[in-house]
């Protein structure tokens, strides 16, 4: 794309100013008072415009080399380990790794105020929003154990009722063009009602909630304060002020932003390594920009093809992880249709995958390596696979790229530097207290 840079708008502002002097000068001014003919003149302004073009194409040469040098800078990642032949892994081109922003963006409609947060944190600790009031958001998005998860396999809803999916995180969701492992919302603002009603999660009366909030002086203050004081307490406004405070859950404190914002020593060798690999083995084709998903408003086509099937090949790992049981957004087949999710801190946020049914990082990775990026995870031999088809007479040679245990350990450990710092170190704290 063609970018006009600030300086090289000034430089040709500058020559155009100074050309139109120029004529100016010497016709009314110059001309007339040393009595000039008018070759005598258009040779004046032609002397004059020289100098201001040759100001002009200063700036111009400066501006070019600063660019240059700034486009040599870029590079320095391949750097670490010499430009990688792509080792036959899904071709990506050269991806560029940025930092996660810190804020998150809001709708026109409903702009961040921090009366809404406010109002929006409240909401999200508050038992009222339950049928009976034992359960609040935080029951299942544990803001400081699981990674705003709650570390089970599958959600655990009113009267203990054990739901169908895994709980993801609400960090960061607030990037998520799609919302649900089957993408089912798009945005927190149509999300943040679903789980209040939904009759194995929270199981209110939206009615109720409202009458419930109304009788309440805290809450009521609370919104007068977010809204105003003539807005009604509604169900609107509800999912308003709990969008806006989600849109504060944000950790771009990760290992990972520190090492792209420019701290070298944030990643370890093995996390380089596995970030390398995580760029030729493929991951990054679905799990790509700084949110880590294609479902990211973040990602490089923002949030288009947020969907993909999983498991896509076929392997031993369907029938053992019960992988097609449910098959998401998709209506039927063989495999189902799910949101390509975000990685930020996912080593906090296990089990994994939309049922919870894998309960090892690694096993996970494994998965995804075999049924998502076609690779053979193994420390032995491989064994070429050789198909023969009768119509055509021909036989047809695979030989499976290989992908050691070793490498998986190092896709693990950059995954590990997707977690934010400070979630670690509450997860740990929490770990300690546990222990006790
Ligand atoms: C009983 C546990 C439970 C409670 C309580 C709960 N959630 Fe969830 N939440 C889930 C589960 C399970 C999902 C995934 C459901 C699915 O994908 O079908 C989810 C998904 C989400 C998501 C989408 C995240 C993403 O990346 O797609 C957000 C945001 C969220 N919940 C916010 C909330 C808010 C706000 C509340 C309180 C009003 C709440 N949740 C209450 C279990 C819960
Ligand atoms: C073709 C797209 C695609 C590729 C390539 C891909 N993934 Fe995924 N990934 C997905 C989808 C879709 C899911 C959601 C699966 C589900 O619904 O359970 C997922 C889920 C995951 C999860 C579980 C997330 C959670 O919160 O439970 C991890 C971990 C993961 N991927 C890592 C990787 C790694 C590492 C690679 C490379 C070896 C990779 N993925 C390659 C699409 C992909």
């Amino acid at each position: 794309m063609f970018e006009v840079s600030p300086l090289l708008a000034i430089g040709v502002g500058a020559v155009a100013v100074g050309l139109t002097a120029a004529v100016l000068i010497v016709w009314r001014d110059l001309g007339p008072m040393a009595r000039l003919s008018a070759p005598q003149r258009v040779a004046l302004v032609v002397a004059l415009a020289g100098g201001v073009l040759a100001f002009g194409l200063k700036l111009t040469v400066i501006e070019t080399l600063t660019h240059a040098s700034r486009d040599r800078l870029a590079p320095t990642l391949t750097e670490i380990e010499p430009a990688a032949e792509a080792d036959g892994g899904i071709e990506t081109g050269r991806p560029v790794w940025e930092a996660l922003p810190s804020e998150a963006p809001a709708p026109a409609g409903n702009p961040t105020t921090p009366a809404k947060v406010a109002l929006g944190r409240a909401l999200f600790f508050d038992p009222a929003l339950s049928r009976d009031g034992t359960l609040t958001c935080a029951s299942c998005h544990d803001l400081e154990r699981a990674g705003g998860a709650d570390g089970r396999p599958t959600a655990r809803g009113i009267d203990g009722r054990i739901g169908p999916r895994n709980t993801p995180t609400v960090y960061d969701a607030a990037f998520q063009a799609r919302l649900f492992w089957d993408g089912r919302a798009r945005s927190l603002e149509e999300q943040a009602l679903g789980p209040i009603v939904n009759p194995i999660e929270m199981g209110a009366d939206l009615t109720v909630v409202v009458e419930r909030l109304k009788a309440r002086a805290d809450q009521v203050a609370g919104f007068a304060a977010a809204f105003g004081p003539e807005a009604p307490i509604d169900a609107r406004r509800i999912a308003e002020a709990l969008a806006a405070f989600e849109r504060t859950l944000i950790t771009a404190d990760a290992p990972f932003d520190r090492f792209v914002r420019g701290e070298p020593s944030a990643l370890t060798a093995q996390q380089i390594r596995g970030m390398s690999l995580f760029e030729t083995v493929g991951c990054i084709v679905c799990h790509a920009g700084p949110g880590f998903s294609r479902a990211s408003l973040l990602a490089p086509e923002k949030g288009s093809s947020a969907f993909r099937l999983f498991p896509s090949l076929s392997s031993d790992y369907t029938e053992k992880y019960r992988l097609t049981e449910d098959l998401g957004a998709a209506g039927g087949g063989r495999a189902g249709l799910w949101r390509v999710p975000s990685l930020r801190n996912v080593a906090l946020t296990g089990p994994w995958f939309h049922n919870g049914s894998v309960d090892d990082l690694s096993e996970a990775v494994r998965i995804m390596a075999t049924v998502q990026a076609g690779r053979v995870v193994t420390d032995g031999k491989v064994e070429t696979r050789v198909a023969w088809s009768p119509e055509t007479r021909r036989l047809t040679r695979r030989t499976p790229r290989p992908l050691a245990e070793a490498e998986v350990a190092d896709i693990v450990a950059f995954l590990k530097a997707l977690t934010s710092d400070r979630l670690a170190i509450e997860a740990a704290r929490s770990a300690r207290a546990e222990g006790m």
